[in-house]
């Protein structure tokens, strides 16, 4: 199985080094991870040494500074018998170190940084620097509690929690050298600016981590506005049947048919795709077929299309290129449809996730309906697709885009969206205002 994520940080309490039967244990897990992810940044804390260092320091009556520094110096040891572990010895002591490594090797591990700060900040602005998809948070208990769980019996673990609720929770604690609370609040500020995901477990168990890596939620997940995807894509779908959306009309199935009115319906409304790829479809099976038509003639049976005549040429060449070099098979990654005449990043994903691959397409119909829904805040297509694959689990990402150019023809529509009828205005910023 894939993971969800591609980019993560993970910030590892000090307090599991007193245990090194789960010290070997999770030497052995980031090893194999390492390989299945394009970056993985490992932040250890300092747990009791760094607490008594403290306290000796404080004894001895070091200032704050100093005894800040004797914590960083515990979180770096602790990092090195990973380092040690791992056959890595290099542990960087500068964020610009450690991006150059996670650059270079993909991975890195590493502990505190500055004085004053718990190394979930460093998590957190590592993460910043590199734009992670997820932080992960592995601490001694199970998640965010609405109350503490040392202090109140009924304290309730949350499942699910935004920004600002979390925010909320921690700005009643209070921090100074060698107590940092369950996270760093500045930490959460930076990473809410980012919307990059939190998550939270406990690391006693380190199958939670992997259990996060692959989509799933054993503790607490934070983001900007929690949602069930589940729930929000069933009701968009089952609305935008119910309201014949033009989008449901399409039911290619081979996949040079799924890239063809992919190119055409660029710029051009749904009901006339649909009878331009009708027609072209009768005259052409094969890409050899289609790169042997003249350019005239096919830009005659696309001209109700936008920019027909343009299509007509690139389809051509591309037909021309599937044919000689794919041997008239479609390729199946993103690089090679990218490199296609006429074919950008969101045909090349449209291709990709009807073809049975975790893609997200992002038209302008995903755009708009995700950020007035207030899952996200982007200002791009691309912006968009990163954030949602971030926060949609990813075996509904095959499904999203043609859910919401469903929902966007229908209900959310770009003018004079249908608010009042719409199954998730209760949960919508836009129809809120
Ligand atoms: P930790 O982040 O481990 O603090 O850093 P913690 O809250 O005690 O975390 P656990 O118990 O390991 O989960 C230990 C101490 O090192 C200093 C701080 O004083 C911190 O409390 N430190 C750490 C820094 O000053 N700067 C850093 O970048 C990291």
């Amino acid at each position: 199985m894939r993971f969800n994520f591609s980019k993560v940080v993970v910030s590892l309490s000090g307090s599991f080094f007193d245990k090194p039967e789960l010290i070997c244990e999770y030497a052995k897990i980031f090893s194999k991870i390492r390989s299945k992810l394009e970056m993985f940044c490992v932040v250890t804390g300092g747990g009791r040494i760094a607490r008594e260092y403290i306290a000796k320091a404080e004894i001895l009556g070091l200032g704050e500074r100093e005894r800040h520094m004797l914590g960083i110096a515990v979180t770096r040891v602790n990092a090195l018998l990973f380092g040690f572990a791992l056959d890595f010895e290099e542990i960087p002591q500068s964020y610009k170190e450690a991006v150059k490594q996670l650059r270079k090797n993909g991975f890195a591990i590493c502990g505190g940084m500055k004085p004053g700060q718990s190394t979930d900040k460093v998590a957190a602005d590592i993460a910043c620097m590199i734009d992670a998809d997820a932080v992960i948070n592995l601490t001694k208990v199970a998640g965010v509690y609405d109350k503490d769980p040392k202090k109140y019996q009924d304290a309730r673990l949350l499942k699910e929690l935004s920004y600002e609720q979390l925010e909320k929770i921690l700005s009643s604690q209070k921090s100074s050298p060698g107590k940092f609370e369950l996270f760093d609040l500045l930490a959460v500020k930076e990473l809410a600016k980012r919307e990059i995901p939190i998550f939270f477990a406990c690391g006693k168990e380190p199958k939670n981590l992997i259990e996060i890596l692959r989509g799933n939620n054993p503790g607490t997940k934070v983001c900007k506005k929690p949602v069930n995807w589940e729930e929000v894509i069933e009701k968009m779908e089952k609305e935008a049947k119910k309201r014949n959306a033009p989008v449901y009309e399409f039911s290619f199935r081979y996949p040079f048919q799924i890239l063809l009115a992919a190119i055409i319906s660029t710029r051009t409304k749904d009901e006339i795709t649909l009878s331009v790829c009708k027609k072209l479809f009768s005259k052409v099976k094969t890409p050899a077929q289609l790169a042997k038509m003249s350019e005239n003639e096919l830009a005659e049976l696309l001209k109700p299309a936008g920019f027909y005549r343009e299509k007509a040429k690139k389809l051509k060449e591309l037909a021309r290129i599937i044919a000689e070099k794919y041997g008239s098979r479609i390729p199946e990654t993103k690089e090679e449809l990218l490199s296609l005449p006429g074919v950008g990043k969101k045909v090349a994903n449209v291709v990709l996730a009807n073809i049975g691959k975790d893609a997200i397409a992002v038209d302008t119909h995903v755009h708009r309906i995700a950020n007035r829904l207030g899952v996200l805040h982007s200002k791009t297509p691309e912006e968009t697709e990163k954030k949602l694959k971030r926060i949609v689990p990813r075996n509904l990402w095959k499904k999203l885009n043609k859910t919401f150019v469903g929902f966007g023809q229908t209900v959310c529509t770009p003018k004079r969206p249908r608010c009042r009828e719409c199954p998730l205005s209760k949960i919508c910023d836009f129809a809120k205002v």
